[in-house]
């Protein structure tokens, strides 16, 4: 059964409940016309039985004289005396009693009816009564014809019979249609499916108007083709940016190679080639770390391994690292005191705490600001600086893969830093944002989960 189309099915089990609701139609209505006609004829019966016991107790006879029609219709009487010898009869009986004995002996205590009887011949019913008369106790048979109630209930039986198959045709085909038609949407998205390829997504399945529960599961499909969509296209974009970006250190390498090996060179311009094809592969590893990393957001397989650390350590260590830097740029970084104790993954922290650090560096100007404030059940580190800020069109991009600001374009870097900062803060259940300070300059932040504060630990101050 399950390997038939669905339409059969239904059509199938519609069907078997029609005909079951068809037959028990048919035998309520038989049984109902039966006894309905079996009330009639009794009704019949003891109207006759009055009018015979009445007929009886006022004279010694007067059946025999009864119209000759009575018999024909069917109908006839009988008066038994308390022997069982026939008393008195209409015309058409022969001699014969219609009572056994056992039946004459129990009408004689009380009314009797004999339902169906008639050997052999015509089936009737009788209604005995007992009636005394004629100084001697009688007992009045009167008996009707079934022949009338058995050809009726035959031709309803008959009728039922050539008429239900023909019902039940009728309504499986009107079920066969129906389920046809009920079905057809869902044929139409299917085939629509079928031809959506996993190159072209931008297709939809056809929803049907009515909001039934097929035109629900056309708009929940059509949803979970719309995320494909945008994954695929995110996918395509991401692969596409990450070796547009691969390339250009990549070039660079080649070319300073290439200058290196043509013409005879010093050894200074070798080192310098040397030096400057070093840096492209450090930019090159970076890139690729990066690059893994979202990988592996993307595949849900990043794990973090959160520890209970004092915040002003991981920001003083990144700060020492920036330290240098700073310096030969002229710039300073200041780190405000801190006693909040956060749990995070230190290596994930300190990595985007860097990309804030390298950013306003690279992209601002002026003294560098690391801050902290205590908002709910999380910290917030605030990275300032004193530059432009970020252009206004741009600001609202800024943490996506791959994005950087025109100004940003001509000089180094992937345009990760943000997104890596984002998904970091995302991987703690924290938020990341970015804004401009209204003296100028740039306020990126992210937040990340605090911990039980330590009193004991001395937090640590920095000052490039
Ligand atoms: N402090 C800042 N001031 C002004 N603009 C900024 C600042 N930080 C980031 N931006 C802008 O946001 C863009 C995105 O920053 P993001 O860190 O994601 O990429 P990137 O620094 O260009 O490259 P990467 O970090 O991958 O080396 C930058 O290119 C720059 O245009
Ligand atoms: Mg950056």
């Amino acid at each position: 059964m399950s390997r038939l189309p669905l339409r059969t099915r239904l059509t199938l089990v519609f069907a078997g409940a029609m005909a079951l609701v068809l037959a028990a139609t048919g035998f309520v209505l038989v049984n109902r016309l039966a006894s309905s006609l079996d009330h009639t004829v009794d009704q019949g019966l003891r109207a006759r039985a009055a009018d015979v016991s009445a007929l009886v107790q006022q004279a010694d006879s007067g059946l025999r004289s009864a119209p000759r029609g009575t018999a024909e219709r069917g109908d006839f009487a009988q008066v038994l005396d308390s022997r069982g010898r026939v008393f008195d009869q209409t015309p058409g009986l022969d001699q014969e009693r219609l009572l056994t004995l056992a039946q004459l002996r129990s009408a004689r205590r009380g009314s009797l009816l004999v339902p169906r009887t008639g050997d052999g011949g015509e089936a009737v019913r009788l209604l005995a009564t007992p009636v005394n008369a004629q100084g001697q106790k009688l007992v009045v048979v009167v008996g009707a014809s079934l022949a009338g109630r058995d050809q009726a209930l035959f031709d309803l039986r008959k009728e039922l019979l050539l008429g239900g198959p023909f019902a039940l045709l009728f309504a499986s085909l009107i079920g066969y249609f129906v389920a046809g038609a009920a079905l057809r949407p869902v044929e139409r998205m299917r085939s629509r499916a079928d031809a959506i390829s996993a190159r072209d997504l931008s297709e939809r399945l056809p929803v049907p108007r009515a909001r039934d529960e097929i035109s629900a599961l056309g708009n929940t499909l059509n949803q979970l083709l719309g995320r494909i969509e945008t994954v695929r296209t995110r996918e395509r974009r991401f692969v596409a940016d990450a070796s547009h970006e691969l390339r250009t250190p990549l070039a660079l390498v080649r070319a300073e190679v290439e200058l290196a090996l043509e013409s005879p060179r010093t050894e200074a311009s070798l080192e310098a080639a040397l030096r400057s094809v070093g840096e492209e592969a450090d930019r090159l590893s970076q890139l690729a770390e990066d690059l893994l990393l979202l990988a592996r957001v993307d595949e849900g397989v990043l794990t973090l391994r959160p520890e209970t650390i004092g915040l002003g350590e991981v920001i003083g260590g990144i700060a020492t690292r920036f330290e240098r830097r700073a310096r030969d740029a002229g710039r300073r970084i200041d780190v405000d005191e801190t006693r909040l104790v956060v749990d995070v993954d230190r290596p994930r922290l300190e990595q985007a705490l860097g990309n804030l650090i390298e950013n306003a560096l690279r992209h601002g100007s002026g003294t560098i600001r690391v801050t902290t404030v205590e908002r709910g059940a999380r910290a917030e580190i605030h990275v300032t600086d004193e530059g432009g800020g970020f252009p206004t069109d741009f600001q609202a991009r800024a943490f996506e893969r791959f994005s950087r600001a025109d100004e940003a374009r001509s000089g180094p870097g992937a345009g990760l830093g943000l997104a890596i900062v984002r998904t970091v803060a995302e991987a703690h259940d924290g938020e990341a944002g970015a804004a401009n300070r209204e003296g100028g300059g740039a306020d990126v932040w992210l937040s990340v989960p605090l911990a039980e504060p330590v009193p004991q630990r001395r937090d640590v101050r920095t000052r490039v």
